[in-house]
């Protein structure tokens, strides 16, 4: 017989998707999926036939098949509801092979580890500075989003992208700016993000143009992907979209995961305190917290290029694909008791960064970063604690990526 819940659960199925975004955990329509209906087929949100992919080994298949595509141009593609950019998506996320590779090589080796972790001195003087300044605020509470989270990794960024210093109190404000959307507090959220997006492609336009016209452009990411355009192989149009791809790839990445990260392990005060006693289980309760947050959500989204067979159900050839990594992160065929936020299960096959050719390229630098940013902040404030219930914390409401829009903290 089927249970009130269970038939809650499915009639939530009828709503098109994507639902309400959830707070911590993932709606409990995904769970009713895995076990009953794990590929399968709904209206989306923008009202376009696509696939919900729930359980954990077949998000994992389809999201290294390349009969499956990121090409945003091929007409059943969705972007759940976000505006459709004119014409082709020159965004490199959104593309296959053989354009999609040329970028990955171009950019993987500023990705290298080894050049990443040559950033740690650096990274851990920054997280010092913003903390020093946090600490001679006056005010109490003190919004960890807007002191904390969202300055450090667009200062990376900025450096990474080769912003010169007298431009950086811009880049962060545009960068924060870009990021409104979803925000309850700020009435034209969509608006002040959508100016804030126009003014970053300019702003890059205008990086990537000084370094056009330069013979050495040099050796960042910006100076190979001039040496690209002027080589012929890339458009500016597409090193210029490129620019702001990885700005908004990096920063709202790295700043939700700061703020959820440090949300969660306050509300686990154990297991924090563990992880302080025992520094070798950092990494571990980072790839924890990856895990169980899984904030890199609705970006995921494929096509179906072929008629793809998976689980005795055929994916016809042109329909949208959503590979839900959140969902088989929490799926239990694949991890024991997965709702449960442990440090000790250190998981280092979770699909938070996806999987496949796409796999997040930024995910050295995105784990040193977290690294850093837990260890310094509950090292030098031992003390800190939420200002409010856990459950009065404002969660991003409507955005491709989960996150807060403010944590507020004292000590
Ligand atoms: C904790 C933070 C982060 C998470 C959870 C995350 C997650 C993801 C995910 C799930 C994808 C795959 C998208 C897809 O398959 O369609 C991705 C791609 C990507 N990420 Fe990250 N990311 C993070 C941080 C970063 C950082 C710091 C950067 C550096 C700028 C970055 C750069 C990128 C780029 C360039 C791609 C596109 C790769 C491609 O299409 O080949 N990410 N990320």
């Amino acid at each position: 017989m089927t249970s009130p819940t269970a038939s809650a659960e499915a009639a939530e199925l009828q709503q098109p998707f994507p639902w309400p975004r959830p707070a911590i955990d993932p709606p409990a329509a995904y769970g009713w999926l895995r076990e009953n209906a794990p590929i399968r087929r709904v209206e989306l949100v923008d009202g376009q036939p696509g696939w919900l992919i729930t359980r954990y080994d077949d998000v994992r298949e389809l999201l290294a098949d390349p009969r499956v595509s990121s090409d945003a141009s091929i007409p059943g593609y969705s972007l759940l509801g976000a505006p459709r950019p004119p014409g082709k998506d020159l965004s490199f996320l959104r593309s296959d092979p053989p354009y999609h590779t040329v970028f990955r090589r171009m950019l993987g080796k500023h990705f290298a580890m080894k050049r990443v972790q040559a950033m740690r001195p650096r990274i851990q003087d920054l997280v010092d500075e913003t903390i020093d300044r946090l600490l001679a605020r006056q005010e109490r509470p003190v919004d960890l989003v807007e002191h904390f989270a969202l300055p450090i990794p667009s200062t990376v960024l900025s450096w990474l992208l080769g912003v010169p210093p007298e431009d950086r109190s811009f880049f962060n404000k545009a960068s924060e700016d870009l990021l409104a959307r979803g925000n309850p507090d700020i009435p034209d959220s969509e608006e002040r993000s959508a100016a804030a997006r126009i003014e970053m492609m300019q702003y890059i336009a205008k990086l990537s143009d000084e370094r056009l016209a330069l013979d050495e452009p040099g050796d960042d990411m910006l100076g190979d992907m001039a040496k690209a355009v002027k080589a012929g192989t890339i458009s500016r149009e597409a090193m210029i979209n490129s620019g702001v791809t990885l700005l908004v790839a990096g920063h709202e990445t790295t700043a939700n995961m700061t703020a959820l990260g440090t949300a969660i392990l306050l509300q686990h005060p154990d297991q924090l305190a563990e992880m302080k006693a025992t520094p070798e289980l950092r990494a571990g309760a980072i790839e924890e917290l990856l895990r169980f947050l899984t904030i890199v959500h609705l970006i995921v989204v494929r096509v179906a290029k072929e008629d793809i067979e998976i689980a005795g159900q055929v994916i016809p050839k042109g329909e949208a694909i959503i590979p839900l990594n959140f969902s088989a992160n929490r799926d239990d065929a694949h991890y024991s008791d997965p709702d449960t936020f442990d440090i000790h299960r250190a998981p280092r096959d979770h699909l938070a960064f996806g999987f496949g050719i796409h796999q997040c390229m930024g995910q050295p630098l995105a784990r040193l970063e977290l690294d850093i940013i837990f260890e310094t902040l509950f090292r030098r404030i031992p003390d800190l604690h939420l200002a409010t219930e856990a459950e009065n914390l404002p969660y991003k409401t409507y955005a491709p990526i989960n996150g807060l829009t403010g944590l507020p903290v004292t000590w």
